[in-house]
């Protein structure tokens, strides 16, 4: 059976406990090597394929990721539709500490990486379509199941702000971002989002809130209390997805 559908895990999301594997495979790309093997197997009985975007062990910086490379080799082996997690700052006030954000738009705030397929070489140049980034019924499967699982803070639109990293933001650069109207501040939504538009695929993100973005409350970022928020609300991020798998997706 082809598994159709991929997890792509960002920081603190290495590995998908529950996930039965069958399969390891580590795709040949033209753009060069995938960030990791792409796992194979089952999670709440649906088939999935499962990619650590920042390696198996998470060296790579969001910056050095081989986006092409990730979103192609997924491509290749049938997948069509990717739900991506990644860790993010919560810039508006209700995306507070281990909420769930499902974010309806992006703004790109990266710079100097690969992103796109369409870069010159033989085929035409196409422009694809990006005015609502994320795939509707994506969204929605994880809204449902982040309402549906415990007492998660679900947060059911917003504009996702995509930095370069890997430092964090200044203060000023986030207020920036609030007046632009970002909602929350990462690092990886950017090229993969369109990336995999590029290929056809549909894509959601489940933004998990780790931190205050840099500035708010007058505060800088509490870099010590990260490693125990992550920890903690990634296994959100994976009850959330299982739950999505049992029932929605
Ligand atoms: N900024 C950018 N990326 C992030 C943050 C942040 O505050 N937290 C988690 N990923």
């Amino acid at each position: 059976m082809t598994t159709t559908l991929a997890i792509i895990g960002g920081t603190g999301l290495t590995r998908m406990d529950g996930l039965t594997v069958t399969r390891r495979e580590m795709v040949k790309t033209p753009y060069g090597a995938p960030s990791s093997p792409i796992v194979f197997g089952e999670l709440a009985g649906r088939p999935v394929a499962f990619l650590a975007r920042h390696g198996s062990t998470h060296r790579i910086p969001p910056h050095r990721v081989n986006y092409c490379a990730n979103l192609w080799a997924l491509n290749s082996v049938g997948v069509e539709r990717i739900v991506a997690v990644g860790a993010v700052g919560g810039i508006r006030k209700d995306c507070v500490v281990g909420s769930i954000v499902v974010p309806d738009q992006i703004i790109d705030y990266t710079h100097g990486r690969e992103s796109t397929f369409f870069d010159g070489g033989e085929d035409p140049v196409e422009h694809i379509d990006f005015s609502y980034p994320y795939n509707e019924p994506l969204r929605q499967a994880l809204i449902n199941s982040a309402r549906k699982v415990g007492d998660i803070p679900v947060i059911d639109e917003g504009v996702y702000g995509a930095t370069q990293g890997p430092r964090l933001e200044t203060a000023a650069e986030i207020r920036r971002m609030a007046s632009d109207g970002c909602t929350i501040v990462g690092m990886t939504g950017m090229p993969e989002a369109s990336l995999a538009a590029e290929l056809g695929m549909a894509y959601a993100c489940c933004g998990v809130v780790i931190n205050p973005a840099a500035g708010t409350d007058n505060k800088p970022v509490d870099t010590d209390a990260l490693p125990d928020a992550i920890t903690a609300a990634m296994d959100n991020a994976r009850s959330v997805l299982t739950h999505a798998l049992q029932t929605e997706i």
